[in-house]
């Protein structure tokens, strides 16, 4: 019977075809729960050739780039693929207006031009394992409270015995909340070099207004190599170290996709939330989401003004700038998903089933509402966090002025000399990078708005006693004392330039600290959040995990017959299904695949999202496409697959059924911002962009041909 019913799974799949397909799969457990459905797809490897220990393996090609994104090995020389988006900040941080990498794109040339890329990071993945009894057994008769620093310790033992005698690293990982933990051991490379990006005009293609969209037209990547001493072993920089020579490295298709053809996504998906509960989303939607957004605003308008200003400066403050501005569009479209789509009523629908489950369930019969318990003490205090965080320390002085904490504490009546001396050269370290891109009149005006919103939106009962010190400042309302105050903030404190903040760290003195005006705020804010809320907020997150544990491991039990994924949490996952078209809405249909046809449509050069290289454009005309156009003639540029991914897959290598590089996952789509907490199977889908784009422009955009040599382009 059940096997009978799995046919007809099958079937339904190879039929139907137009689901998308949820679950971020751990890679060692593919071959017991996943093969069998991923033949059915199109998978023609073996399960060995997916994940394996001993030989040789796809798991070998892909890397843990930099910890927020993934990128794949493409080349024997230890060439790595992986987004734009990814190499933002290390291209931005190589550009200067005369030799203006960022916008002008960039090739080595050879070995020797590659650009060494400071405090830039890759891990390779050398093998996991289920760690889940031995934790567990540890854990036994240990209390809820006692339970964080036991297992702290645990993870300590064991990553400790794991990598005892070798150079490797190894990390655990709870997952379902506590239900299962895996260890994972990696190889980390520390010598990264730039290698080459197309134009941010290409890479960046469509800019803010495009992003989390589809159809899209981006030519979303970079290229870095990793390095490794004479002996082919992960080593920090040295001006002699050469390339490494990887176990695997992912073959290019150069024949392209078609609607219906199996696709996979390996990578390192950072954080979703899919057993969240109905009052988190309510929280969400109601109050998180809004004020990150709203809070955000203040920022991105501020520096947009700098950064329009002069070119020098928007270099400087790009990358902060692309990073604010993604999740402040991610939590607007996350928002607006949740609702269109009635998250909440999906979610209080599975709670109310588990409530049925769960009655006369000791272990389960109170999970519902003790979280719900936990929120009705939590939700007034929420935005606390969230103010703190987002709104006073996402003021960038504010944020500098939290290096001297360390120093306050430890020169409050000469409590520690050596720490607070140790705390000086600790700030004195981060000033050189922080005063390059400060710009005291956008945070001028930024500072006097997060005070008023602040003012505005947080109960007077939570307001700290500063707030008093604050309005005292001269004007007629309050939206002008807090200009005034902000004013007086920059004029007078000595966080306002590096040559007054110098002369404080050359002769510290506690006294002027805390009378300094932009401190003593930051450190009253700071506190106020400390004494008043920490407590309460982590009593919050002490009630909720057994609660979670218990939810999912009694869904687990209610659902015997279901293969369950856990959360992504930076592990190394698989995802598998297929290249698939979507209706966003009624009567209109979006195809799978964008072509350069559209980049020339959206061209516009008076506005820089939309932008590109007039290079572009003449081979556009001449449809000079070389070997990676279409059968049709034309140029591919991105498509989508029904693939489950979240942020830091990006970078990410989508695979074919053969193990080929066929495009590099770098973003979601807009119909389905809720994916993060629940997967929609109608409208999920992963953006890619065509391999074949990327070798267009490294070739014949980029004329680095050389680079392409390097690589095995299959047909
Ligand atoms: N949304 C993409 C992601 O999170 C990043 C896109 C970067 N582009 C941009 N316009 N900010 O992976």
């Amino acid at each position: 019977m059940k096997k009978f019913l799995h046919i007809i799974a099958v079937m339904l799949l190879l039929v139907s075809g137009a689901k998308a397909d949820e679950g971020m799969w751990l890679p060692m457990l593919l071959k017991k729960y996943n093969y069998e459905q991923m033949k059915a797809k199109g998978l023609k490897l073996t399960p060995e050739q997916l994940y394996d220990v001993n030989n040789s393996s796809l798991k070998d090609a892909i890397v843990w780039f930099n910890g927020g994104c993934t990128g794949e090995i493409i080349s024997s020389k230890g060439l790595v693929l992986t987004n734009h988006h990814c190499g933002y900040d290390a291209i931005a941080s190589n550009s200067t207006p005369e030799n203006n990498r960022l916008d002008n794109g960039f090739w080595a040339k050879n070995n020797g031009e590659e650009i060494p890329i400071a405090g830039m990071w890759v891990s390779i993945v050398q093998r996991m394992e289920d760690m889940t009894d031995r934790v567990q057994n540890e854990l036994k008769g240990v209390s809820e409270k006692d339970r964080p620093a036991k297992l702290q310790e645990i993870f300590k033992k064991i990553t400790t015995e794991a990598t005892a005698g070798t150079t490797y690293e190894a990390q655990m990982r709870e997952m379902f909340r506590g239900n299962a933990y895996y260890l994972f051991i990696f190889q980390r490379f520390t010598d990264i070099r730039l290698v080459g990006t197309p134009p941010q005009s290409v890479g960046k293609f469509g800019g803010d207004a495009d992003n989390w969209m589809w159809p899209r037209h981006t030519g979303d990547f970079s290229m870095f190599r990793i390095y490794a001493n004479k002996n082919n072993e992960a080593s920090g920089y040295a001006p002699d170290n050469i390339p490494y020579t990887p176990k695997h490295s992912l073959p290019i298709n150069i024949k392209g996709v078609k609607e219906g053809d199996y696709a996979m996504i390996y990578g390192f998906p950072g954080r979703t939330n899919r057993y969240e509960f109905s009052q988190g989303i309510d929280l969400a939607i109601e109050k998180v989401n809004p004020t990150i957004v709203n809070l955000r605003d203040i920022r991105l308008k501020a520096w947009k003004e700098v950064m329009d200003k002069n070119e020098g400066d928007r270099l400087k403050l790009s990358a902060d700038y692309a990073q604010i501005a993604n999740y402040w569009k991610y939590f607007i479209g996350q928002t607006e998903q949740m609702k269109r789509l009635k998250v909440y009523d999906f979610k209080v629908a599975s709670e109310n089933k588990f409530n049925e489950f769960a009655k006369g369930k000791p272990e389960f019969q109170d999970v519902i509402a003790n979280v719900e318990k936990a929120y009705v003490a939590y939700r007034p205090i929420a935005l606390q966090r969230i103010y703190l965080g987002e709104g006073i320390l996402g003021v960038s002085m504010n944020s500098m002025s939290t290096s001297l904490f360390a120093y306050a504490k430890n020169a409050k009546d000469n409590k520690d000399t050596a720490a607070a001396n140790k705390a000086i050269k600790g700030a004195q370290a981060g000033a050189d990078e922080f005063y390059n891109s400060f710009f005291p009149s956008a945070d001028e005006k930024i500072l006097a708005q997060i005070l008023e919103m602040y003012y505005n939106n947080i109960p007077v009962d939570q307001h700290p006693a500063y707030m008093a010190v604050i309005l005292k400042s001269k004007g007629a309302t309050t939206a002008e004392k807090f200009r005034n105050y902000s004013k007086l903030v920059y004029a007078k404190s000595f966080l306002a330039s590096k040559e007054k903040f110098d002369a404080f760290t050359k002769a510290p003195s506690y006294k002027k600290l805390m009378a300094d005006p932009c401190f003593a705020m930051t450190y009253a804010f700071y506190n106020h959040y400390l004494d008043n809320y920490k407590a309460q907020i982590d009593a919050f997150n002490a009630a909720i995990a057994p609660e979670a544990r218990a939810y999912i491991k009694g869904l687990m039990e209610m659902n015997p017959s279901k293969t369950f994924y856990p959360d992504a949490n930076s592990s190394l996952r698989l995802t598998y299904g297929s290249v698939q078209a979507y209706e966003p809405k009624d009567a209109v249909k979006f195809d799978y695949m964008t072509t350069l046809d559209g980049v020339i449509e959206k061209y516009n050069p008076k506005d820089f999202e939309f932008n590109a290289p007039q290079k572009l454009i003449d081979l556009y005309n001449a449809k000079d496409f070389g070997n990676y156009k279409r059968e049709d003639g034309r140029m591919p540029v991105a498509f989508i697959t029904n693939n489950d991914i979240t942020g830091g897959n990006s970078g990410s290598p989508v695979i074919d059924g053969e193990g080929r590089l066929i495009g590099l996952a770098f973003d979601g789509n807009w119909e389905a911002m809720s994916g993060d907490i629940v997967f929609d199977e109608k409208y999920k889908r992963t953006i890619n962009v065509d391999i074949r784009y990327v070798m267009f422009l490294i070739d014949k955009l980029g004329g680095a041909p050389h680079i392409v040599a390097e690589m095995n382009l299959v047909q």
